[in-house]
C-alpha cells in the first residue's frame, strides 16, 4: 500500500516514542520521545558524542530503530513511502571528488529520486533546481564548478541539492559548522526563508549563534538521552547549557578547550 501520510499546520511530522537507536547491536541513545510538529524550527544541541547525528539517523531511518516507535507524516515509518518529502543534508558533507561538477548540476542531482532513471529534467524539474539555487542565493554561480566555491558556498550547494526535491521538511546536521560568522547569518537568512515558505526544519548545532532569532524551540542531548525539550533560555550562546529545571550544564572541558573558552561557567 502507498502511504503518504498528511502534513498541516500543527501536524506532527515526526513522532518518536520511547525510541533507541544505535549500531550493530548497541544503542547509543535510549528512551526519546521527541515530536517534531509541520512549521516548527528546532535545533537539537549537545556535546560531541551525545548522539544528536544518530537521532537524526534514526529518524531518516540510516540507523536501525531498537526500541520504541517512529511515525513520519503520522504514518508508521516502516509503511511510509515518501522518503522525499524529507531533505537531508548530511554533518561533514563538503563537495569533493575527481570529476568538476557545477552548482546547477549537484542542486539537480537532489531531484534524481523523483524522476524515472535517464530520464530528462521536465521543465519543472528545472524550475525547482533554479529556485533552490536561488533560494540559498547562489543564482550567480549556477554555472560555476562546484570546487571553486568556498567552505560555506558549498554548505549551501547542499542544502540547495536538498531543497531542489521539494520536501516538507529539511534535515540539516551542522549546517553551520566551519561556516564563518558571516556566512552563518546569510545561512541563517536562508533558513528564515524556508521557514516563511512552510518549511520545517530540524538543525542540529553546537552552538545556536545567528539561528537563536528563528528558533522556538531546542532539544538537548546529552549522553545518548535528552535532557531538555523546550524554548531556548535567553542569555546568548549560553543559553543551551541550562535545563529549565535549574540544572547547569557546562560544556566538556574538551569541548570548551577547542571553543578557546575558560573553565569556569561563563560562555565568552
Ligand atoms: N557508525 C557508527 N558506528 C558505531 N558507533 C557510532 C557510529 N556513529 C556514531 N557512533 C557512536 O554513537 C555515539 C553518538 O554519536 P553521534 O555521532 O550521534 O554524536 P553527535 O552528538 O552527533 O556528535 P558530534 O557533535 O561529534 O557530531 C558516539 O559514541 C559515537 O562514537
Ligand atoms: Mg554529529
Amino acid at each position: 500500500m502507498h502511504v503518504t501520510g498528511t502534513v498541516g499546520p500543527g501536524s506532527p511530522v515526526v513522532e518518536l516514542r520511547g525510541a533507541a537507536v544505535g549500531y550493530g547491536d548497541r544503542p547509543v541513545i535510549r528512551d526519546i520521545d521527541f515530536t517534531l510538529t509541520a512549521g516548527e524550527v528546532v535545533v537539537l544541541l549537545g556535546p560531541n558524542g551525545a548522539g544528536k547525528s544518530t537521532v537524526v539517523r534514526g529518524i531518516l531511518g540510516l540507523a536501525p530503530l531498537m526500541a520504541g516507535t517512529l511515525s513520519l507524516f503520522g504514518v508508521p515509518a516502516d509503511r511510509f513511502r515518501d522518503r522525499h518529502r524529507l531533505g537531508y543534508v548530511p554533518q561533514r558533507h563538503t563537495i569533493v571528488g575527481g570529476v568538476p561538477s557545477t552548482v546547477t548540476e549537484v542542486v539537480a542531482s537532489g531531484r534524481l529520486a523523483l524522476r524515472r532513471p535517464f530520464a530528462r529534467l521536465r521543465p519543472h524539474d528545472r524550475e525547482a533546481v533554479a529556485a533552490a539555487i536561488g533560494v540559498v542565493g547562489l543564482s550567480d554561480r549556477s554555472g560555476a564548478s562546484v570546487a571553486t566555491l568556498s567552505g560555506g558556498q558549498q554548505r549551501r550547494v547542499l542544502i540547495a541539492r536538498a531543497l531542489a526535491a521539494e520536501p516538507d521538511v529539511l534535515v540539516m546536521d551542522e549546517p553551520t559548522a566551519g561556516v564563518d560568522a558571516a556566512n552563518q547569518e546569510i545561512l541563517a537568512a536562508t533558513l528564515q526563508t524556508l521557514v516563511q515558505g512552510g518549511r520545517t526544519l530540524l538543525l542540529v548545532a553546537h552552538e545556536l549563534g545567528p539561528l537563536e532569532r528563528m528558533v522556538q524551540r531546542v532539544a538537548v542531548m546529552r549522553d545518548g538521552r535528552m535532557t531538555y525539550d523546550g524554548p531556548p533560555i535567553s542569555g546568548g550562546d549560553g543559553a543551551y547549557h541550562r535545563e529549565r529545571q535549574g540544572h547547569v550544564h557546562h560544556l566538556d572541558l574538551g569541548r570548551r578547550a577547542e571553543l578557546g573558552l575558560g573553565l569556569t561557567g561563563d560562555t565568552r
